[in-house]
């Protein structure tokens, strides 16, 4: 089994979605994706209903996530680590405990060719077109990184 896991700032609009697009993309018997906040602000909520509908939109069903904040055992779970942004980047890299720990974390679009930009931006304080944006990264983000996934497995 190869874990993943999708890690944002508050665990409801942005790792929530990461969550559910990567997961469509896998085989389940072989490939296991959660997803964590850096903060616990939300955590036993599910995902934000902007997030919900977006996903929904695009024939996925997230609303049975629940928000939880990332520990350091994450780094024990898991084989890869996606971030959103440099400040996840940084929250999570401060946990980590050594090399190996530190490796694990990754920028989700760092593999992304044509993403302009390195980091998905956070929508929660914009409106719904900034759900639609962060929806077209991550997929884009998820289509790469399942076919590199796929190859190594
Ligand atoms: P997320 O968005 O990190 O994509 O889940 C946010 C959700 C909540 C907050 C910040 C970002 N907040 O400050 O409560």
């Amino acid at each position: 089994m190869t874990t993943i896991l999708m890690v944002c700032l508050g665990n409801i609009c942005r790792s929530p979605l990461a969550e559910g697009i990567l997961k469509s993309k896998l085989p389940s018997e072989v490939f296991f994706v959660d997803s964590a906040g850096t903060s616990g602000y939300h955590e036993g909520e599910k995902p934000d209903p902007r997030s919900i509908e977006v996903a929904l939109k695009n024939g996925l069903d997230i609303s049975n996530q629940k928000s939880r904040p990332f520990t350091v055992r994450d780094f024990d779970t898991y084989d890869h680590i996606y971030v959103m942004d440099h400040s996840n980047y940084n929250n999570v890299v401060h946990l980590a405990r050594n090399k190996a720990d530190t490796k694990k974390v990754r920028l989700i679009l760092e593999h992304t060719p044509d993403a302009y930009t390195l980091e998905v931006p956070d929508p929660y304080y914009g409106g719904n077109r900034g759900f639609d944006n962060v929806y077209t990264l991550l997929n884009n983000a998820c289509d790469v990184i399942a076919s590199e996934l796929l190859n190594e497995a």
